[in-house]
């Protein structure tokens, strides 16, 4: 028997075993219920008061050390698992993963600096809106061709209520319920019944401005909307300004400004309709007011080399990904 005993143990030293399945191997030969060392205690059990005496100590030993063996492999394993897992701090770091602010978040936040600047204050107003707001009270005539189905989502009829088709409407709401003198941009969302293609879009947005006060002119428009131009654009802008036609100023105009060779449209503009003023119960008599409104994606796309409206709203991070850094 002491034989056998010292064979085994010296297997169970001599054991270099590393898998997983050696090991369990290892633990069903030398410490399972079927094991030969539990065959040995099965054995001992008849041995004579005498032997068991003899043997009992070594016997002992032996599966001392068959466990101590099976728990140094188990330790480790988990020595060799937790250094995988932990974090090497020799790698290079990963790639830089900060966010950059949406083309049309930049352009909309430069618009908003240049008129804070000279005490323009910023209002907000809703998208789905009465037909009154977006349309009526801005002296749309009763058959105007925007009120028609290809240019505006109708939420529904009769009363009509409709996606904004413009900030305009805001106008409406402010002077419904503040006295003059009042001086506000109007950043928003706006929505046209079009196609989507690289140069019109069903949605967009548009910042609207509006200063109502006494004895506002033309000559303060214009001053306006230059100093906007400069800013915007740099210092040796030039502006033009066309005659133009919309329902809720008069006079009208759309303002181009010098671009490479020529000249491009970049808002439109004019003094304050006497009935708007009138529909929001301020007496025009008394007070005028001029009002002009912008895209800011054409905007964006003069400044970024943008050829097509829809890269705006994709979400594509290619393009996302190139105004990182850019305030
Ligand atoms: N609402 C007009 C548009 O969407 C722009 C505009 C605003 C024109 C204010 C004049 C005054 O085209």
């Amino acid at each position: 028997m002491l034989e056998k005993i010292e064979k085994i143990k010296a297997d169970i030293n001599g054991f270099s075993g590393i898998s997983d399945e050696e090991i369990e191997a290892f633990r069903v030969k030398y410490i399972s219920k079927k094991s030969i060392i539990n065959d040995l205690f099965e054995k001992f059990k008849k041995l004579s008061v005498q032997d068991k005496k003899k043997y009992g100590q070594t016997l002992n030993q032996l599966k001392r050390l068959a466990k101590d063996k099976l728990s140094s492999f188990s330790n480790s394993t988990k020595k060799q698992d937790a250094k995988n897992n932990s974090t090497d701090y020799t790698l290079p770091a990963e790639d830089d993963t900060v966010g950059s602010l949406h083309p049309l978040r930049i352009i909309r936040n430069k618009i908003i600096k240049i008129f804070r600047d000279i005490g323009f204050s910023i209002e907000d107003g809703p998208e789905i809106e009465e037909d009154w707001y977006n349309f009526t009270a801005l002296n749309f005539p009763e058959n105007h061709p925007a009120r028609e189905m290809q240019d505006t989502f109708f939420i529904s009829k009769n009363p009509d209520v409709v996606l904004r088709t413009h900030t305009s409407n805001v106008q409406i709401r402010l002077m419904e319920k503040e006295k003059p003198p009042m001086r506000v941009i109007i950043p928003g969302r706006v929505y046209r019944n079009e196609t989507v293609s690289a140069k019109s879009h069903c949605f967009f947005h548009q910042v609207e401005g509006l200063y109502v006060d006494k004895n506002v002119s033309f000559r303060d428009l214009k001053d306006t909307l230059y100093y906007f131009a400069k800013e915007m654009f740099g210092e040796e802008t030039k502006v033009r300004f066309r005659p133009s036609y919309f329902p809720f100023t008069e006079p009208s105009a759309e303002m181009d400004i010098s671009w490479k060779d020529g000249w491009l449209e970049i808002l439109g503009s004019g003094l304050v309709d006497p009935n708007v003023l009138k529909n929001c119960g301020i007496d025009p008599k008394e007070y005028s007011g001029f009002a002009f409104g912008m895209g800011i994606e054409r905007i964006a796309m003069l400044k970024y080399g943008i050829d097509d409206l829809r890269l705006f709203s994709e979400n594509d991070k290619r393009f996302l990904k190139q105004f990182r850094g850019v305030r």
